[in-house]
């Protein structure tokens, strides 16, 4: 219906603003696709524009998708959260506002997430800070992260969760490509902390 059409149409138009690009040419005079990784995320604006720049956009970035998932509420309609959500991971990686040249998925995800079912949300968290103590990059723990959450979903989750959970997932491979190489080179890049971080 209507309703649902519109929260759709919402959803991609929130998850399409580019926050890592606009909050870098707004206040930083930089553009973050020409620098680092190139991409727009959370860890690319840390590590071409540090921790103040880094936290705003992954708070922003999940934030999409947590308001999105919120539209049914707010729309008082019973669509599932889960698939108003994808519009907003959808503009997040394919966004309107950027020449449809987005972001990897996983801060917007995780935002959806938060509301679909905050225990799933919680676990995420930790599955990524584990690996990334462990591994030292972004990418690893974000590979892991969607890796077990769906494979957790096969366990505990609905029909809905399983089938987003998996492709979301392999989109989430799809995107990490470059940085599966230069996992494989031994050149993907490092936080400067955890267990494998070498200088
Ligand atoms: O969220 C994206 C992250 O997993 C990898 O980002 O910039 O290292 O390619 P980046």
């Amino acid at each position: 219906d209507t309703k649902i059409l519109l929260m759709l149409v919402i959803g991609y138009l929130l998850g399409s603003i580019p926050s890592g690009v606009w909050i870098g040419k707004a206040f930083y005079g930089k553009d973050v696709r020409q620098y680092g990784s190139g991409n727009m995320g959370t860890t690319n604006t840390f590590r071409v524009l540090g921790k103040k720049a880094g936290t705003l956009v992954l708070l922003l970035d999940m934030f999409k998708g947590t308001l999105t998932a919120c539209l049914p509420l707010m729309f008082h309609s019973n669509a599932n959260i889960m698939l108003i959500g994808l519009s907003a991971i959808f503009g997040h990686a394919f966004p309107i506002f950027a020449k449809f040249k987005g972001g990897k998925a996983v801060a917007t995800s995780v935002g959806v997430l938060l509301i679909y079912n905050p225990l799933f949300f919680c676990i995420s968290w930790i599955i990524f800070l584990l690996t990334l103590y462990i591994t030292s990059m972004v990418s690893v723990a974000s590979m892991v992260g969607f890796t077990i959450i769906s494979i957790i979903s096969l366990f505990f989750g609905d029909w809905i969760l399983i089938i987003v959970a998996f492709s979301l997932t392999i989109f989430v491979y799809v995107r990490h490509w470059g940085n599966i190489e230069r996992i494989k080179n031994g050149t993907e890049n490092m936080v400067p902390f955890g267990l494998w971080y070498k200088k």
